[in-house]
Formats: C-alpha cells, sequence, structure tokens
C-alpha cells in the first residue's frame, strides 16, 4: 500500500535502514510498487518542490511506459504513437559532460539511470569532474 494505510514491519525496517546509511536530510521514504510509478512520483515531486518545469533525461533511456516514465524514454520511435507527450523534457548525451549545460536554473530534475540498461548495459564514465 503506497499510500500508508497498512504498515508492515519489513518496509517499516527498510526505511529506517534508509534513513540510517543515507545523508542526514534524506530521512523520508516513500515505496512504490514499480520502477515506472517511482518515475512517475520523482517527476511530481521535483516539479511541487522546486516550482519549475524543465526534466532532463537521457538519449537511450529506458524509465517505464507511464506517460510520464514514457516522455523520458530517449528512443523517439517507441514514443511516437502515444503523442502528446508530457511536456518540458530535454535531452542529453549519456557520458557526455559537455551536454551538461542545459542544467540551468529552470530545471527540476535530471533523471538518469545509474546504468543505461536498454541503451547496451552503458556504464558511467569515471572520473568526469566538473
Ligand atoms: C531504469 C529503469 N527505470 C524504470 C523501469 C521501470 O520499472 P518497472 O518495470 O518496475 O515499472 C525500469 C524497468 O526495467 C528500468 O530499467
Amino acid at each position: 500500500m503506497v499510500y500508508g494505510e497498512f504498515i508492515t514491519k519489513p518496509a517499516l525496517n527498510l526505511a529506517k535502514l534508509l534513513a540510517k546509511n543515507l545523508p542526514k536530510n534524506l530521512n523520508s521514504t516513500y515505496f512504490t510498487n514499480s520502477g515506472t510509478e517511482a518515475l512517475e512520483g520523482a517527476i511530481k515531486l521535483s516539479r511541487r518542490y522546486t516550482g519549475r518545469k524543465k526534466i532532463i533525461s537521457a538519449n537511450n533511456a529506458y524509465h517505464g511506459s507511464t506517460m510520464g516514465a514514457l516522455t523520458l524514454m530517449g528512443l523517439d520511435e517507441r514514443k511516437k504513437p502515444f503523442e502528446p507527450l508530457i511536456p518540458d523534457v530535454e535531452f542529453i548525451e549519456f557520458n557526455d559532460i559537455n551536454n551538461l549545460s542545459k542544467i540551468d536554473n529552470t530545471t527540476a530534475c535530471v533523471v538518469l539511470e545509474t546504468i543505461q540498461g536498454s541503451a547496451g548495459f552503458i556504464k558511467p564514465k569515471k572520473n568526469i569532474c566538473i
């Protein structure tokens, strides 16, 4: 239950464990049923918290199949049949430091896979410094 009507001990223990091991200000956990649903929550939370609209994702990314998560997919041909998608989403090239200039003070969030799975399991380059 994502609304917390029924709190289970394993979920509570996991939330406590996360809070204990994450930086102090990351002390709230919102459990979801799927990765797609987590993405939808992240999109909404970032827009609400920042009051900004722009979301940045990466070319060839996969984030799920709901309308928001689908919009962040970086594969145009797979999105086309579902247009119009959500507005104000821009794309950068994974592992290309020059693209980071697209992140500005209108950006609500940047969504990246830790390893780009669907794109062929592309790992982030090490030692990229800004
Ligand atoms: C990076 C990434 N985000 C989101 C999802 C969607 O997760 P789910 O299938 O649990 O909705 C996936 C699924 O493969 C994924 O690889």
